[in-house]
Protein backbone atom coordinates (compact mmCIF):
# COMPACT_ATOMS: atom_id res chain seq x y z
CA UNK A 1 0.00 0.00 0.00
CA UNK A 2 1.31 3.49 -0.68
CA UNK A 3 0.96 6.04 1.59
CA UNK A 4 -0.57 9.28 0.22
CA UNK A 5 1.01 12.60 1.38
CA UNK A 6 -1.62 13.91 3.35
CA UNK A 7 -3.19 12.59 6.72
CA UNK A 8 -6.68 12.74 8.24
CA UNK A 9 -6.92 14.61 12.00
CA UNK A 10 -9.78 13.50 13.56
CA UNK A 11 -10.96 15.85 16.70
CA UNK A 12 -13.20 15.48 19.22
CA UNK A 13 -15.38 18.52 20.44
CA UNK A 14 -15.08 17.31 24.20
CA UNK A 15 -11.79 17.99 24.86
CA UNK A 16 -9.72 14.80 23.88
CA UNK A 17 -6.79 14.97 21.98
CA UNK A 18 -7.34 14.98 18.31
CA UNK A 19 -5.56 11.95 16.62
CA UNK A 20 -3.33 11.34 13.25
CA UNK A 21 -4.75 9.28 11.07
CA UNK A 22 -2.39 7.60 7.88
CA UNK A 23 -4.29 8.15 4.42
CA UNK A 24 -3.28 5.35 1.81
CA UNK A 25 -3.72 5.65 -1.48
CA UNK A 26 -4.81 3.20 -4.51
CA UNK A 27 -3.93 3.19 -7.81
CA UNK A 28 -7.67 4.74 -8.81
CA UNK A 29 -10.35 5.27 -6.62
CA UNK A 30 -11.02 7.00 -3.44
CA UNK A 31 -8.13 7.08 -0.68
CA UNK A 32 -8.55 5.40 2.44
CA UNK A 33 -8.00 6.17 6.07
CA UNK A 34 -6.32 3.73 8.06
CA UNK A 35 -8.34 3.62 11.45
CA UNK A 36 -6.40 0.07 12.60
CA UNK A 37 -4.84 1.92 15.61
CA UNK A 38 -7.92 3.80 16.19
CA UNK A 39 -9.56 1.92 19.00
CA UNK A 40 -6.00 1.74 20.53
CA UNK A 41 -5.52 5.62 20.19
CA UNK A 42 -9.27 6.62 21.36
CA UNK A 43 -11.12 3.74 22.97
CA UNK A 44 -13.45 4.15 20.00
CA UNK A 45 -14.76 2.14 17.65
CA UNK A 46 -15.90 3.62 14.16
CA UNK A 47 -19.90 2.69 12.58
CA UNK A 48 -20.74 1.62 9.63
CA UNK A 49 -23.13 -0.50 8.80
CA UNK A 50 -23.67 -2.04 5.29
CA UNK A 51 -19.97 -0.98 5.29
CA UNK A 52 -21.26 2.29 3.03
CA UNK A 53 -17.58 3.91 3.85
CA UNK A 54 -15.45 1.21 4.58
CA UNK A 55 -12.87 -0.60 2.40
CA UNK A 56 -12.53 -4.01 3.98
CA UNK A 57 -9.63 -4.77 2.24
CA UNK A 58 -6.62 -3.98 -0.22
CA UNK A 59 -7.16 -5.70 -3.78
CA UNK A 60 -6.08 -5.78 -7.31
CA UNK A 61 -8.50 -7.79 -8.90
CA UNK A 62 -11.33 -5.79 -10.12
CA UNK A 63 -12.35 -2.05 -10.10
CA UNK A 64 -15.79 -0.31 -10.12
CA UNK A 65 -16.59 3.60 -11.19
CA UNK A 66 -20.00 3.41 -10.17
CA UNK A 67 -20.74 7.40 -10.97
CA UNK A 68 -18.72 6.88 -14.60
CA UNK A 69 -20.80 3.27 -14.93
CA UNK A 70 -17.35 1.68 -15.55
CA UNK A 71 -16.24 -2.30 -14.48
CA UNK A 72 -12.32 -3.42 -14.69
CA UNK A 73 -11.28 -6.94 -14.11
CA UNK A 74 -7.45 -6.38 -13.57
CA UNK A 75 -7.69 -3.00 -15.22
CA UNK A 76 -9.10 -4.13 -18.57
CA UNK A 77 -12.74 -3.19 -19.28
CA UNK A 78 -15.93 -5.69 -18.95
CA UNK A 79 -16.64 -4.30 -22.81
CA UNK A 80 -13.19 -5.03 -24.19
CA UNK A 81 -13.00 -9.00 -22.42
CA UNK A 82 -16.86 -9.67 -23.23
CA UNK A 83 -15.78 -8.66 -27.23
CA UNK A 84 -12.58 -10.18 -27.40
CA UNK A 85 -12.16 -12.94 -24.81
CA UNK A 86 -14.24 -15.79 -23.60
CA UNK A 87 -15.07 -16.70 -20.05
CA UNK A 88 -11.48 -19.47 -19.57
CA UNK A 89 -9.66 -16.31 -20.66
CA UNK A 90 -11.32 -14.16 -18.23
CA UNK A 91 -10.92 -16.89 -15.38
CA UNK A 92 -7.22 -16.68 -15.82
CA UNK A 93 -7.23 -13.23 -15.79
CA UNK A 94 -9.10 -13.05 -12.62
CA UNK A 95 -6.89 -15.98 -11.57
CA UNK A 96 -3.20 -15.00 -12.57
CA UNK A 97 -3.78 -10.59 -13.12
CA UNK A 98 -2.99 -10.97 -16.58
CA UNK A 99 -4.38 -12.07 -19.99
CA UNK A 100 -2.74 -15.85 -20.88
CA UNK A 101 -0.77 -15.79 -24.50
CA UNK A 102 -1.25 -18.44 -26.90
CA UNK A 103 0.27 -21.59 -24.79
CA UNK A 104 -0.99 -20.49 -21.89
CA UNK A 105 -4.76 -20.08 -22.99
CA UNK A 106 -4.60 -23.72 -24.48
CA UNK A 107 -3.07 -25.72 -21.25
CA UNK A 108 -5.52 -23.26 -18.87
CA UNK A 109 -8.50 -24.24 -21.44
CA UNK A 110 -7.37 -27.99 -21.08
CA UNK A 111 -6.48 -27.85 -17.27
CA UNK A 112 -10.55 -26.68 -16.68
CA UNK A 113 -11.55 -28.92 -19.35
CA UNK A 114 -10.31 -32.14 -18.43
CA UNK A 115 -11.60 -31.75 -14.90
CA UNK A 116 -15.11 -31.46 -15.28
CA UNK A 117 -16.26 -34.56 -13.78
CA UNK A 118 -17.15 -34.84 -10.38
CA UNK A 119 -17.47 -37.97 -8.04
CA UNK A 120 -19.56 -40.67 -8.56
CA UNK A 121 -20.87 -40.19 -4.92
CA UNK A 122 -22.14 -36.61 -5.80
CA UNK A 123 -25.30 -38.33 -7.59
CA UNK A 124 -26.21 -40.35 -4.13
CA UNK A 125 -25.86 -36.90 -2.19
CA UNK A 126 -28.25 -35.02 -4.52
CA UNK A 127 -30.97 -38.06 -4.24
CA UNK A 128 -31.18 -36.95 -0.58
CA UNK A 129 -32.85 -33.63 -1.92
CA UNK A 130 -36.46 -33.89 -2.65
CA UNK A 131 -36.81 -32.80 -6.67
CA UNK A 132 -38.48 -29.56 -6.30
CA UNK A 133 -35.94 -28.19 -3.97
CA UNK A 134 -34.82 -24.98 -4.95
CA UNK A 135 -31.41 -25.47 -6.99
CA UNK A 136 -29.69 -23.09 -4.42
CA UNK A 137 -30.63 -25.01 -1.55
CA UNK A 138 -28.98 -28.23 -3.63
CA UNK A 139 -26.29 -25.86 -4.49
CA UNK A 140 -25.21 -24.51 -1.36
CA UNK A 141 -25.14 -28.43 -0.13
CA UNK A 142 -23.31 -29.81 -3.27
CA UNK A 143 -20.70 -26.93 -3.29
CA UNK A 144 -19.95 -27.41 0.89
CA UNK A 145 -19.68 -31.11 0.26
CA UNK A 146 -17.01 -31.32 -2.21
CA UNK A 147 -14.87 -30.39 0.84
CA UNK A 148 -15.96 -33.74 1.83
CA UNK A 149 -13.94 -35.24 -1.64
CA UNK A 150 -10.69 -33.11 -2.16
CA UNK A 151 -9.04 -34.03 1.44
CA UNK A 152 -5.31 -33.36 -0.52
CA UNK A 153 -6.04 -29.98 -1.70
CA UNK A 154 -7.34 -28.14 1.11
CA UNK A 155 -4.18 -26.64 2.65
CA UNK A 156 -4.93 -23.02 2.55
CA UNK A 157 -1.13 -21.70 3.13
CA UNK A 158 0.01 -23.82 0.55
CA UNK A 159 -0.16 -21.92 -2.59
CA UNK A 160 -0.19 -24.90 -4.79
CA UNK A 161 -3.35 -26.29 -3.36
CA UNK A 162 -5.00 -23.31 -3.43
CA UNK A 163 -4.75 -23.04 -7.18
CA UNK A 164 -5.69 -26.89 -7.22
CA UNK A 165 -8.92 -25.89 -5.75
CA UNK A 166 -9.48 -23.03 -7.93
CA UNK A 167 -9.21 -25.25 -11.01
CA UNK A 168 -11.23 -28.05 -9.30
CA UNK A 169 -14.65 -24.91 -8.43
CA UNK A 170 -14.40 -23.75 -11.70
CA UNK A 171 -14.04 -26.99 -13.88
CA UNK A 172 -17.16 -28.63 -11.81
CA UNK A 173 -19.35 -26.19 -11.22
CA UNK A 174 -21.25 -26.51 -14.75
CA UNK A 175 -21.68 -29.70 -14.04
CA UNK A 176 -23.09 -29.48 -11.04
CA UNK A 177 -25.86 -26.61 -11.36
CA UNK A 178 -26.63 -29.36 -14.60
CA UNK A 179 -26.79 -32.04 -12.11
CA UNK A 180 -28.84 -29.97 -9.74
CA UNK A 181 -31.14 -29.08 -13.03
CA UNK A 182 -31.52 -32.63 -14.34
CA UNK A 183 -32.17 -33.83 -10.63
CA UNK A 184 -35.58 -31.34 -10.41
CA UNK A 185 -37.05 -32.35 -13.77
CA UNK A 186 -36.09 -35.84 -13.20
CA UNK A 187 -34.03 -36.71 -16.48
CA UNK A 188 -30.52 -38.70 -16.43
CA UNK A 189 -27.57 -36.67 -15.35
CA UNK A 190 -25.27 -36.17 -19.06
CA UNK A 191 -21.71 -36.56 -18.13
CA UNK A 192 -19.64 -33.21 -19.41
CA UNK A 193 -17.72 -33.30 -22.69
CA UNK A 194 -14.21 -32.11 -22.58
CA UNK A 195 -14.09 -31.85 -26.43
CA UNK A 196 -17.03 -28.87 -26.00
CA UNK A 197 -16.52 -25.34 -24.94
CA UNK A 198 -16.79 -24.32 -21.36
CA UNK A 199 -20.42 -23.28 -22.24
CA UNK A 200 -21.26 -25.37 -25.05
CA UNK A 201 -20.49 -28.47 -22.49
CA UNK A 202 -22.76 -26.29 -19.94
CA UNK A 203 -25.48 -26.24 -21.87
CA UNK A 204 -25.43 -29.61 -23.56
CA UNK A 205 -24.97 -31.54 -19.78
CA UNK A 206 -28.75 -28.95 -19.27
CA UNK A 207 -30.56 -29.58 -22.33
CA UNK A 208 -28.83 -33.13 -23.90
CA UNK A 209 -30.39 -36.24 -23.46
CA UNK A 210 -28.94 -39.77 -23.32
CA UNK A 211 -31.56 -40.34 -26.53
CA UNK A 212 -29.96 -38.06 -28.98
CA UNK A 213 -26.96 -35.99 -30.01
CA UNK A 214 -27.30 -32.45 -29.43
CA UNK A 215 -25.99 -29.92 -31.42
CA UNK A 216 -24.85 -26.73 -29.73
CA UNK A 217 -25.86 -23.24 -31.09
CA UNK A 218 -23.21 -21.17 -31.55
CA UNK A 219 -25.26 -18.23 -30.55
CA UNK A 220 -27.26 -19.38 -27.89
CA UNK A 221 -23.12 -20.52 -26.55
CA UNK A 222 -22.45 -17.14 -27.08
CA UNK A 223 -25.09 -15.58 -24.69
CA UNK A 224 -24.04 -18.19 -21.85
CA UNK A 225 -20.42 -17.37 -22.56
CA UNK A 226 -20.83 -13.62 -21.92
CA UNK A 227 -23.13 -14.08 -19.05
CA UNK A 228 -20.24 -16.01 -17.23
CA UNK A 229 -17.95 -13.07 -18.21
CA UNK A 230 -20.10 -10.59 -16.81
CA UNK A 231 -20.92 -12.23 -13.42
CA UNK A 232 -17.49 -13.35 -12.74
CA UNK A 233 -16.41 -10.58 -10.28
CA UNK A 234 -17.48 -7.28 -8.79
CA UNK A 235 -14.95 -6.72 -6.17
CA UNK A 236 -16.11 -6.65 -2.43
CA UNK A 237 -19.98 -7.06 -2.88
CA UNK A 238 -22.16 -9.29 -0.06
CA UNK A 239 -21.32 -12.58 -1.37
CA UNK A 240 -17.18 -12.03 -2.21
CA UNK A 241 -17.30 -10.46 1.59
CA UNK A 242 -18.76 -13.44 2.54
CA UNK A 243 -16.57 -15.60 1.00
CA UNK A 244 -13.49 -13.48 2.63
CA UNK A 245 -14.48 -13.41 5.87
CA UNK A 246 -15.82 -17.30 6.24
CA UNK A 247 -12.43 -17.88 4.45
CA UNK A 248 -10.52 -15.70 6.90
CA UNK A 249 -10.76 -18.13 9.64
CA UNK A 250 -8.77 -20.63 7.65
CA UNK A 251 -11.67 -23.47 6.82
CA UNK A 252 -11.70 -25.37 3.87
CA UNK A 253 -12.38 -23.51 0.28
CA UNK A 254 -15.25 -25.16 -0.61
CA UNK A 255 -16.63 -24.25 2.52
CA UNK A 256 -16.09 -20.76 1.77
CA UNK A 257 -17.38 -20.81 -1.49
CA UNK A 258 -20.49 -22.51 -0.28
CA UNK A 259 -20.97 -19.77 1.70
CA UNK A 260 -20.99 -16.98 -0.60
CA UNK A 261 -23.59 -19.51 -2.63
CA UNK A 262 -25.90 -18.89 0.14
CA UNK A 263 -25.25 -15.07 0.58
CA UNK A 264 -25.61 -14.75 -2.84
CA UNK A 265 -29.12 -16.26 -3.21
CA UNK A 266 -30.68 -13.41 -1.46
CA UNK A 267 -33.16 -11.14 -3.79
CA UNK A 268 -30.78 -8.31 -3.37
CA UNK A 269 -27.81 -9.86 -4.64
CA UNK A 270 -28.05 -12.61 -7.33
CA UNK A 271 -31.64 -13.57 -6.37
CA UNK A 272 -32.39 -10.36 -8.31
CA UNK A 273 -32.56 -12.04 -11.83
CA UNK A 274 -35.38 -14.67 -10.55
CA UNK A 275 -37.10 -11.72 -8.77
CA UNK A 276 -37.10 -9.69 -11.79
CA UNK A 277 -38.31 -12.17 -14.28
CA UNK A 278 -40.88 -13.16 -11.47
CA UNK A 279 -41.81 -9.46 -11.44
CA UNK A 280 -42.24 -9.36 -14.97
CA UNK A 281 -44.56 -12.34 -15.34
CA UNK A 282 -46.47 -10.76 -12.65
CA UNK A 283 -46.81 -7.71 -14.70
CA UNK A 284 -47.20 -9.48 -17.99
CA UNK A 285 -50.32 -11.79 -16.03
CA UNK A 286 -52.14 -8.79 -14.64
CA UNK A 287 -52.64 -6.69 -18.19
CA UNK A 288 -49.09 -6.36 -19.13
CA UNK A 289 -47.72 -3.02 -20.75
CA UNK A 290 -51.19 -1.02 -20.06
CA UNK A 291 -50.54 -1.56 -16.63
CA UNK A 292 -46.60 -0.22 -16.53
CA UNK A 293 -47.91 2.88 -14.90
CA UNK A 294 -49.76 1.45 -12.11
CA UNK A 295 -46.84 -0.52 -11.32
CA UNK A 296 -44.34 2.35 -11.40
CA UNK A 297 -47.03 4.45 -9.18
CA UNK A 298 -46.74 1.15 -6.52
CA UNK A 299 -42.47 1.17 -6.78
CA UNK A 300 -42.76 4.97 -5.93
CA UNK A 301 -45.25 4.74 -3.26
CA UNK A 302 -42.67 3.79 0.00
CA UNK A 303 -45.60 1.93 1.92
CA UNK A 304 -45.83 -0.41 -0.59
CA UNK A 305 -43.24 -2.45 -0.29
CA UNK A 306 -42.94 -3.20 -4.32
CA UNK A 307 -39.62 -2.43 -5.50
CA UNK A 308 -38.47 -2.30 -9.28
CA UNK A 309 -35.90 -5.38 -9.49
CA UNK A 310 -33.32 -5.02 -11.35
CA UNK A 311 -32.94 -1.54 -11.00
CA UNK A 312 -30.14 0.33 -8.85
CA UNK A 313 -27.08 -0.53 -6.98
CA UNK A 314 -24.96 0.33 -4.31
CA UNK A 315 -22.11 1.38 -6.20
CA UNK A 316 -23.40 1.87 -9.33
CA UNK A 317 -24.78 5.51 -9.78
CA UNK A 318 -24.74 5.30 -14.02
CA UNK A 319 -26.17 2.75 -16.20
CA UNK A 320 -24.02 -0.80 -14.89
CA UNK A 321 -22.09 -1.44 -18.21
CA UNK A 322 -22.85 -5.01 -17.65
CA UNK A 323 -26.74 -4.10 -18.40
CA UNK A 324 -25.67 -2.51 -21.92
CA UNK A 325 -23.55 -5.99 -22.79
CA UNK A 326 -26.54 -8.14 -21.29
CA UNK A 327 -28.68 -5.69 -23.35
CA UNK A 328 -27.01 -6.49 -26.60
CA UNK A 329 -26.83 -10.39 -26.00
CA UNK A 330 -31.01 -10.02 -25.46
CA UNK A 331 -30.75 -8.76 -29.04
CA UNK A 332 -29.08 -11.56 -31.01
CA UNK A 333 -30.59 -14.60 -28.24
CA UNK A 334 -34.40 -13.16 -29.39
CA UNK A 335 -33.49 -12.90 -33.00
CA UNK A 336 -31.95 -16.55 -33.21
CA UNK A 337 -34.57 -17.93 -31.52
CA UNK A 338 -37.55 -15.79 -33.47
CA UNK A 339 -38.81 -14.65 -30.39
CA UNK A 340 -38.15 -10.37 -30.85
CA UNK A 341 -41.76 -9.60 -30.19
CA UNK A 342 -41.23 -11.74 -26.85
CA UNK A 343 -43.86 -9.96 -24.40
CA UNK A 344 -41.37 -9.88 -21.38
CA UNK A 345 -38.79 -8.50 -23.23
CA UNK A 346 -41.43 -5.83 -24.39
CA UNK A 347 -42.78 -5.08 -21.01
CA UNK A 348 -38.86 -4.44 -19.36
CA UNK A 349 -38.15 -2.42 -22.39
CA UNK A 350 -41.14 -0.35 -21.57
CA UNK A 351 -40.32 -0.06 -17.45
CA UNK A 352 -36.58 0.50 -18.73
CA UNK A 353 -38.09 3.95 -20.36
CA UNK A 354 -40.68 4.84 -17.77
CA UNK A 355 -37.62 4.40 -15.18
CA UNK A 356 -35.16 6.32 -17.04
CA UNK A 357 -37.27 9.74 -18.01
CA UNK A 358 -39.20 9.11 -14.23
CA UNK A 359 -37.77 11.77 -11.56
CA UNK A 360 -38.03 9.40 -9.09
CA UNK A 361 -35.36 7.23 -10.87
CA UNK A 362 -33.40 10.29 -11.95
CA UNK A 363 -33.09 11.54 -8.91
CA UNK A 364 -32.18 8.59 -6.77
CA UNK A 365 -29.68 7.45 -10.18
CA UNK A 366 -31.72 4.25 -10.18
CA UNK A 367 -30.43 2.28 -13.82
CA UNK A 368 -30.89 -1.12 -14.56
CA UNK A 369 -28.41 -3.52 -13.41
CA UNK A 370 -26.67 -6.72 -14.93
CA UNK A 371 -29.92 -8.59 -13.79
CA UNK A 372 -32.59 -6.40 -15.59
CA UNK A 373 -32.02 -8.54 -18.42
CA UNK A 374 -29.88 -11.92 -17.62
CA UNK A 375 -33.10 -13.47 -16.67
CA UNK A 376 -34.70 -12.30 -20.26
CA UNK A 377 -31.90 -14.07 -21.63
CA UNK A 378 -31.38 -16.78 -19.97
CA UNK A 379 -35.70 -17.86 -20.01
CA UNK A 380 -35.04 -17.74 -23.61
CA UNK A 381 -32.01 -20.12 -24.00
CA UNK A 382 -34.62 -22.53 -21.88
CA UNK A 383 -32.88 -21.97 -18.27
CA UNK A 384 -36.04 -22.32 -15.59
CA UNK A 385 -36.29 -19.04 -13.72
CA UNK A 386 -35.25 -21.14 -10.13
CA UNK A 387 -31.84 -21.84 -12.01
CA UNK A 388 -31.19 -18.10 -12.97
CA UNK A 389 -28.92 -17.55 -9.25
CA UNK A 390 -27.27 -20.94 -9.87
CA UNK A 391 -25.95 -19.27 -12.75
CA UNK A 392 -24.70 -16.41 -11.49
CA UNK A 393 -22.84 -18.64 -8.63
CA UNK A 394 -21.38 -20.91 -11.49
CA UNK A 395 -19.57 -17.69 -13.54
CA UNK A 396 -19.34 -15.95 -9.80
CA UNK A 397 -16.86 -18.82 -8.55
CA UNK A 398 -14.25 -17.77 -10.27
CA UNK A 399 -14.38 -14.26 -8.53
CA UNK A 400 -15.35 -15.68 -4.94
CA UNK A 401 -12.08 -18.09 -5.48
CA UNK A 402 -9.40 -15.37 -6.87
CA UNK A 403 -10.65 -12.99 -4.03
CA UNK A 404 -10.11 -16.03 -1.45
CA UNK A 405 -6.64 -16.45 -2.77
CA UNK A 406 -5.72 -12.98 -3.03
CA UNK A 407 -6.68 -12.65 0.96
CA UNK A 408 -4.47 -15.74 1.51
CA UNK A 409 -1.50 -14.68 0.61
CA UNK A 410 -1.71 -10.97 1.67
CA UNK A 411 0.74 -10.79 4.71
CA UNK A 412 -1.74 -8.53 6.44
CA UNK A 413 -5.04 -10.63 6.45
CA UNK A 414 -6.39 -10.99 9.58
CA UNK A 415 -9.72 -13.42 10.97
CA UNK A 416 -12.88 -11.04 10.46
CA UNK A 417 -13.84 -9.38 12.99
CA UNK A 418 -15.82 -6.76 13.23
CA UNK A 419 -16.82 -4.86 16.49
CA UNK A 420 -20.39 -3.44 18.05
CA UNK A 421 -21.92 -0.72 19.05
CA UNK A 422 -24.33 -2.54 22.17
CA UNK A 423 -27.21 -1.22 23.23
CA UNK A 424 -28.47 -3.77 25.47
CA UNK A 425 -29.45 -3.81 28.73
CA UNK A 426 -26.17 -3.45 30.63
CA UNK A 427 -24.87 -6.27 33.41
CA UNK A 428 -27.77 -7.11 35.76
CA UNK A 429 -29.09 -9.85 37.98
CA UNK A 430 -30.94 -12.60 37.83
N1 LIG B 1 -36.91 0.27 -6.84
C1 LIG B 1 -37.41 1.36 -6.20
N2 LIG B 1 -36.70 2.15 -5.37
C2 LIG B 1 -35.41 1.84 -5.19
C3 LIG B 1 -34.81 0.74 -5.84
C4 LIG B 1 -35.61 -0.06 -6.68
N3 LIG B 1 -35.09 -1.13 -7.29
N4 LIG B 1 -33.51 0.65 -5.46
C5 LIG B 1 -33.31 1.69 -4.64
N5 LIG B 1 -34.44 2.39 -4.45
C6 LIG B 1 -34.61 3.62 -3.67
C7 LIG B 1 -34.62 3.33 -2.18
O1 LIG B 1 -35.93 3.09 -1.71
C8 LIG B 1 -34.01 4.59 -1.62
O2 LIG B 1 -34.99 5.61 -1.67
P1 LIG B 1 -35.02 6.76 -0.52
O3 LIG B 1 -33.70 7.48 -0.64
O4 LIG B 1 -36.20 7.60 -0.86
O5 LIG B 1 -35.19 6.04 0.79
C9 LIG B 1 -32.97 4.98 -2.67
O6 LIG B 1 -33.46 4.42 -3.88
C10 LIG B 1 -31.57 4.45 -2.37
O7 LIG B 1 -31.64 3.04 -2.26
P2 LIG B 1 -30.94 2.19 -1.11
O8 LIG B 1 -31.87 1.06 -0.73
O9 LIG B 1 -30.44 3.09 -0.03
O10 LIG B 1 -29.72 1.64 -1.90
P3 LIG B 1 -28.80 0.42 -1.48
O11 LIG B 1 -27.46 0.73 -2.01
O12 LIG B 1 -28.91 0.11 -0.04
O13 LIG B 1 -29.47 -0.79 -2.27
C11 LIG B 1 -29.95 -2.41 -3.92
C12 LIG B 1 -29.00 -1.29 -3.48
C13 LIG B 1 -29.34 -3.11 -5.17
C14 LIG B 1 -30.11 -3.45 -2.82
C15 LIG B 1 -31.33 -1.79 -4.29
O14 LIG B 1 -31.18 -0.84 -5.32
C16 LIG B 1 -32.34 -2.85 -4.69
O15 LIG B 1 -32.95 -3.48 -3.82
N6 LIG B 1 -32.54 -3.08 -6.03
C17 LIG B 1 -33.44 -4.11 -6.49
C18 LIG B 1 -32.76 -5.45 -6.37
C19 LIG B 1 -31.70 -5.66 -7.44
O16 LIG B 1 -31.92 -5.44 -8.60
N7 LIG B 1 -30.52 -6.15 -6.98
C20 LIG B 1 -29.46 -6.53 -7.91
C21 LIG B 1 -28.20 -5.78 -7.70
S1 LIG B 1 -27.10 -6.06 -9.08
C22 LIG B 1 -26.61 -7.68 -8.93
C23 LIG B 1 -25.50 -7.82 -7.97
O17 LIG B 1 -24.42 -7.22 -8.18
O18 LIG B 1 -25.71 -8.58 -7.00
Amino acid sequence: MKLADNKATLSFSNGKPSVELPVYQGSIGPDVIDIRKLYGQTDMFTYDPGFLSTASCQSAITYIDGDKGELLYRGYPIEQLAQKCDYLDTCYLLLNGDLPNEGQRTDFHKLVLKHTMVNEQMQFFLRGFRRDAHPMAVLTGLIGALSAFYHDSTDINNPEHRHISAIRLISKLPTLVAMAYKYGVGQPYMYPRNDLSYAGNFLRMMFGTPCEDYKVNPVLERAMDRIFILHADHEQNASTSTVRLCGSSGTNPFAAIAAGVACLWGPAHGGANEACLNMLEDIQRNGGVAKVGEFMEQVKDKNSGVKLMGFGHRVYKNYDPRAKLMQETCNEVLAELGLENDPLFKLAKQLEKIALEDDYFVSRKLYPNVDFYSGIVQRAIGIPVSLFTGIFALARTVGWIAQLNEMLADPEYKIGRPRQLFTGSPRRDV
